[in-house]
């Protein structure tokens, strides 16, 4: 009996094992299967002919991808190669994050996914008259993780070219960022590489590797091979001292001699690296001047993964939700200002931020992702940091085309006026308010040294509030990122402020525009309630229902997601 088990389970498995290894290899041919799952999940995003032009795609940037013309941002093949089955079975299962391209490894089956594979194939005929499969990248060769590896792909990262679209420090904040569209003549925005969760291919440094190689095709960030590499066909050493030559203000007549060595050397790999893209045969000693080109780029790649790798956290900060509520730290004497060090002792606490979509204008492609936020207090003062990244400075210079209102960066924190009493009693609507009121600091970049006191019962209710001036400010923007610093006493004689007491927990909630992205009005990020406490000396510690809230928060949180996933779908 036993024997015959396990014969079975041996026969099962191995069927399995060749079911997928041909799906590892090839999408199944395309079904009916395939189109009816296509127009039942994909169709309204990509269009019943695939050309990206569904119902939904008109809001949504990035724009769903037009499938007929067979380029494939994330793929493990060569630049100008289409991608594997297996890469868009990968992508159909995950999704892109920092896009409204869902995963779909929940709704709907492995089969489905390899028919629907099959099915978006049909809409471009490069699939089905290519007789030899894509080349892949190689991925031997890997170059560990180092901190000289990094300091080298820092290196590369200027010589490159990255620094003008990705900038300084990888915030997406390089000089050509504003000026950027894509194949299809979209807007389009670098990534923020200190933000890897927003990778549409994945934050791992195989990942990162392949879309230097192979290039995100349809966007403008080159793929870094051939042409678009600098010094493509020299080794590392004849590289550095043609550099060298180039940077004399005159050359002797045997220095001439020898760049322009360099200078053949280097045309006849682009030509190399151009004649394979088109699909010709390389000679044996071709070959081999091809791969030693190459050698040179995939190194230098690792290593720029490499650097790339340490510009993110490992992974994305855990939200300020559960017991990770944000928490004033008491401070005896003076509250720390901007820059000063002490803020450096404290962990910032993040606030997921989404695009506002339940009200007219919405925000269906946001560019800020986040604030994070550090508070300091003492016996009769609070000091709140707050950072979030912005691509661009934007400062009001031009208008909303409809509402003629100015275009800028700003943020907004929002409290209740009156503290809850208790976890379970309302707080006022997360959207500026309703019938219970909210209590707002509004802070906008063209007065960067001030923060408005304001009102609100909704949002077309709200108002500055009169008695203003008791907020202090300073804020910066620098390398893509704004910082604002905001103090003020804990209690005020005006009763439209918020009165603050330490152990109390108070709910706190985020608004963020980013004017070059046409943020203006509810046209903006935000978030829900989440809390904030002044953290009670430890002797004093009297309230116990930091969990309750968490739950509650975490409810809202997933509420509002619904909503956002309900509109988008
Ligand atoms: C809510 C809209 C939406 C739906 C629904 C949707 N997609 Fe997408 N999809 C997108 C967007 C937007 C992109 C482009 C993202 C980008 O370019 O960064 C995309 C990109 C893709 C890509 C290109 C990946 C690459 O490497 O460039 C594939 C393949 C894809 N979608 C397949 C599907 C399939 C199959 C379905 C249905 C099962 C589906 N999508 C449903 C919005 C959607
Ligand atoms: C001409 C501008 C430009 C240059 C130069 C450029 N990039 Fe990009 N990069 C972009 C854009 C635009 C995107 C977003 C692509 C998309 O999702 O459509 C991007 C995306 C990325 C991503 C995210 C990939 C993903 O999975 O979403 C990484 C990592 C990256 N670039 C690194 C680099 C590095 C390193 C260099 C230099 C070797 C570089 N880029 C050069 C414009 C550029």
């Amino acid at each position: 009996m036993r024997t015959r088990n396990v014969t079975l389970l041996m026969l099962v498995l191995g069927l399995l094992y060749t079911v997928m290894l041909a799906h590892a290899q090839n999408a199944p041919e395309a079904s009916e299967k395939g189109k009816e799952v296509y127009e039942q999940s994909c169709a309204h995003c990509h269009g019943t002919e695939g050309r990206g032009d569904g119902s939904a795609a008109e809001n949504l940037l990035p724009k769903p991808r037009d499938f007929t013309r067979g380029l494939y941002k994330i793929r493990s093949t060569e630049s100008g190669q289409l991608p594997m089955d297996q890469d868009l079975f990968d992508i159909i299962t995950i999704g892109m994050p920092g896009s409204s391209m869902p995963g779909w490894e929940t709704s709907l089956s492995t089969d489905d996914r390899w028919e629907v594979v099959a099915y978006i194939k049909t809409f471009y005929d490069g699939f089905k008259e290519s007789e030899t499969p894509p080349r892949q990248i190689n991925l031997e060769g890997k170059i560990s993780y180092s901190e000289q590896s990094v300091e080298t792909g820092k290196g590369l990262y200027v010589e490159l070219g990255c620094v003008e679209c990705h900038g300084n420090v990888g915030r997406g904040d390089g000089t050509s960022a504003p000026t950027l569209t894509d194949e299809w003549g979209f807007q389009t925005w670098p990534a923020n590489l200190t933000q890897s969760w927003t990778f549409r291919g994945g934050g791992d440094t195989e990942a990162i590797f392949k879309r230097f190689i192979g290039g995100i095709a349809g966007s403008p960030m080159p793929a870094f091979e051939g042409d678009s590499f600098l010094h493509f066909g020299l080794t590392v050493a004849e590289s550095k001292r043609l550099s060298e030559l180039e940077n004399k203000d005159e050359m002797t007549e045997a220095e001439e001699a020898e760049s322009e060595k360099f200078y053949e050397k280097m045309d006849a790999a682009v030509d190399l690296a151009l004649n394979r893209v088109e699909g010709i045969e390389l000679t044996a000693t071709e070959q081999q001047t091809y791969d030693d080109a190459m050698k040179v780029v995939y190194e230098k790649s690792w290593h720029l993964a490499n650097y790339v790798k340490s510009l993110a956290p490992e992974k994305r900060p855990e939200s300020a939700i559960g017991n990770n509520v944000l928490r004033s730290q008491y401070l005896q004497g003076g509250l720390p200002s901007m820059d000063d060090a002490a803020w450096e002792t404290l962990q910032s606490k993040h606030f997921p931020l989404v695009g506002q979509i339940v009200i007219e204008p919405r925000q269906f492609n946001p560019t800020i992702d986040s604030v994070n936020v550090k508070s300091f207090y003492n016996d009769t003062e609070v000091a709140f940091l707050f950072t979030w990244d912005d691509r661009t400075h934007t400062t009001g210079d031009e208008t909303d085309e409809t509402t003629g209102q100015p275009l800028e960066d700003a943020l907004a924190i929002q409290f209740p006026v009156k503290v809850p009493q208790g976890p379970t009693a309302p707080k006022p609507y997360f959207l500026w308010g309703g019938r219970l009121p909210v209590y707002l600091w509004h802070w906008k970049a063209s007065a960067p040294e001030q923060v408005t006191e304001v009102t609100a019962k909704g949002v077309s209710n709200a108002e500055v509030q009169e008695a203003q001036g008791e907020l202090q400010t300073q804020s910066v923007y620098t390398d893509g990122q704004y910082k604002l610093w905001v103090k003020r006493a804990l209690k005020t004689e005006d009763k439209k402020d918020l009165q603050l007491e330490p152990g109390v927990f108070v709910p706190i909630a985020f608004s963020a525009w980013d004017g070059a992205n046409g943020d203006v009005d509810t046209k903006r990020v935000m978030s829900s309630w989440y809390t904030f406490v002044l953290e009670p000396v430890p002797s004093s510690r009297r309230f116990v229902y930091p969990p309750l809230i968490a739950i509650l928060s975490l409810g809202l949180l997933f509420g509002l997601r619904a909503v956002v996933q309900r509109r988008n779908a």
